[in-house]
Parts: C-alpha cells; structure tokens; sequence
C-alpha cells in the first residue's frame, strides 16, 4: 500500500527554468513546502532564444543543488519523502531526459513509487495549490470550467468537466493554429530590439504606450475558437521598417537603427493589446459555447497585467488565476499533479520506472 498522504519531490526540467519542490495533499488541494526555480534565462538571452543544448548542460549542473535546496528549505530528506515527480513532456528532449534520468535513479535508488507528469497536466493543477487568493473560491460551483492555458509553448482551450481528487477531467477544445501566444510577445519583443523573454518586458513598456497607435492584426475574429498568431511577427516587422528602422534579426541589437522611447511603448502597447484582444475574444465565444460558470487562465502569459486587467473588467463569470509564481514553468505546479495522480494510484514502482521515457510533445 502507497502512502498518499506524504511529500513529494517533484522536478520540472522541460525548458529553461530547472525547478525542484516539496508538496504535501491538504484537505483537496495542494500544500507547497517548497518551490526552488533556477532560471537559465541569463544564459540564453545572448542567442536570443533558449538553446536546446545549452538548456540541456545547464540542468545536468544545477539540478542537484537545486533538489538539495528543495529538501532543506522544506525540512525534508529522502527519508521521509512518498514518491518523486518529473515532468515527462512535452518539452526539449535533452532537457526533459535530465529530469528523467534524475528521477528515475533517485526512485529506483530509495524504493520510492515515481510519478510521470505531462508538463500541460502541470500547469492545469497550478490552479489546486493552497493559498492562493484569485484561486480560493474556484470550487464545483464553476463546472464547466473555462480553462485557457497560454504560455511559450502553447495557447489552448479547455473545458473542464471534473475537478480533483478525481480526475481533472479536461478536454481541450482548441489550440492555435500556429505560434503560441507567448511565442508572439516575444518574437514581436525579439523584432523591436529587446531581450528575451519579451513578454514580460512588452508587458512593462505598455504601460506607457498607446494602445491604439498601430492596428496589428487579430486573425480569425468571430470565426471559430481557434487562434493564430503568426502573422503578428510579419505585421511588427513590416511595420518596423515603414517608421524607417530595421527590424532586430540577430546579435547585439543597434539602438539607432531600432525605435526607442514613446515609440517604442507605443508599438509595445498595441502589440500587447492585439495579443490580448484576440485571447479574450475566443475565450469569450468558449464560455458561451460551453455555457462555463467560471474561467482560469494558466501558464506564463498569464502573468500580463492587461490581460488580468480586461478580463476582470469585462468576464462575467469568476475568474481565477493562479499566483505569478505558479504562472511561468515551477516544479510545484509538476507536484500539484503528481499530488492527485498518486492518490489515484497513477505511480509506477518497480522495473516499471525504468522503462519511463521522455517525450518531446
Ligand atoms: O509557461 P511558461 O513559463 O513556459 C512554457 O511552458 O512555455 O511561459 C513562458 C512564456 C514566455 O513566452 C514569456 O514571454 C511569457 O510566458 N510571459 C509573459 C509574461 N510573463 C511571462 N507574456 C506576457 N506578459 C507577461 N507578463
Ligand atoms: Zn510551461
């Protein structure tokens, strides 16, 4: 018999943020005793993007110092720890496989059940960890739930029928026909001259750009419930060089030959705004589609304030999100799932770890 009531180590190493937490099953929800992220974006901003191999490299060195930090920051050793998570995809394959191999050598080694964890699972969960204020009321009452998960990767919508400690059963209803709405801040942010990840910087120069000052597109408007974002790059490009500069390519940005100051916000502002109106104009024909009596938002780009801003103004139904901490990729969120999987008995023991592979997605 498995204990379900003790803690477990989970490990999130599919892209560029190595993670490690400790988390504990409390009354239905998810209790966080620890949460420690390295980020790899510092290593990755001179190439402009994440770099597979380096992701990679830069896990295999810092992965267990960051689990030794998880433990210690949670008063645990492997002695009193249930099972051991680990996202197995979808993500890059070498960084994934690092995690894997960790877990499973860490289970294997202790006697320990290990729990795979679809990285998407993950961020659906993050909405089930305790002490979160837009999250506490988020109860039965808003089934159908309206789920949209929107982050680097993927921009897709849910409809959650059934909440945990059953089966959190969602059915993805659409996804984007092309890039990711995090995919388009910041490549958009990438064109204009700034460091990656834009979005969260796009995110901060808006607040001082007028939203109105450039029309970017908003495909597929009013016509079905998936989205697209890939024209936006082209649309910021070509309107780059109409105000006369040259979009950023590659290397160390020229500041003369990009736009700078108000117009630089400006762009920023109406970039963000075109993003955001096309999120909240699908996930408003979902909620009428499905008749859902509540909408979350999850993953990275669900930290933008303009987003969180119109959708509290203009979403009749209760909105929940997760805190920003559990918004870009953490292992708590791959710990949440893992959570509930154990108590549906979903860990494999035995030769059965061993044979776990990676997936890519
Ligand atoms: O969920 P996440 O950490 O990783 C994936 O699973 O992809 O999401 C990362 C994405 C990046 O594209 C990043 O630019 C975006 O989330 N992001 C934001 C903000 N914070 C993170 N986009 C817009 N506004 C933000 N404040
Ligand atoms: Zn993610």
């Amino acid at each position: 018999m498995q204990n379900t009531d003790g803690l477990i180590l989970a490990l999130e190493t599919s892209c560029d943020e190595c993670s490690a937490s400790v988390v504990q099953h409390h009354a239905g929800r998810v209790r966080v005793l620890s949460n420690v992220i390295f980020s790899q974006i510092e290593l990755h901003r001179k190439y402009g993007g994440v770099v597979p191999e380096v992701a990679s490299r830069n896990h295999l060195e810092m992965l267990s110092p960051v689990v030794q930090e998880a433990l210690e920051n949670a008063k645990a050793s492997f002695d009193t720890l249930s099972a051991i998570a680990v996202t197995q995809g979808p993500g890059l394959i070498g960084a994934l496989l690092v995690g894997v191999s960790a877990a499973k050598a860490m289970a294997y080694a202790r006697g320990l059940p290990l729990i795979a964890v679809n990285h998407l699972q993950g961020h659906l969960h993050s909405l089930f960890i305790e002490g979160q204020s837009a999250c506490e009321n988020l109860s039965a009452q808003n089934l159908p739930l309206l789920v949209c998960l929107v982050s680097g990767g993927h921009t897709s919508l849910y409809v959650v029928k059934g909440f945990p400690p059953n089966t959190l059963d969602a059915q993805k209803i659409c996804e984007s026909r092309d890039d990711a709405a995090g995919e388009a801040f910041d490549k958009s942010a990438k064109l204009l001259g700034l460091p990656y990840p834009g979005g969260i910087l796009i995110d901060k120069l808006a607040k001082q750009g007028n939203k109105k000052a450039f029309a970017f597109p908003r495909p597929l408007k009013g016509k079905t419930l998936e989205f697209s974002f890939s024209g936006l790059k082209t649309a910021v490009a070509t309107e780059i060089k109409k105000l006369g500069f040259e979009p950023h390519i590659w290397g160390n940005p020229d500041t003369a030959k990009l736009p700078q100051g108000q117009l630089l916000h400006d762009l920023c502002a109406s970039v963000q705004e075109a993003i955001v109106d096309s999120l909240i104009e699908k996930m408003k024909l979902g909620l009428k589609q499905e008749r859902a009596k509540g909408l979350a938002i999850v993953g990275g780009v669900s930290a933008n304030s303009r987003l969180r801003e119109r959708l509290s103004q203009e979403i009749k139904v209760p909105v929940f999100f997760p805190d920003l901490q559990y918004c870009t990729d953490n292992a708590a969120m791959i710990g949440a799932a893992a959570v509930f999987q154990q108590v549906r008995s979903e860990a494999l023991s035995g030769d059965a770890m061993l044979k776990l592979n990676a997936f890519s997605g």
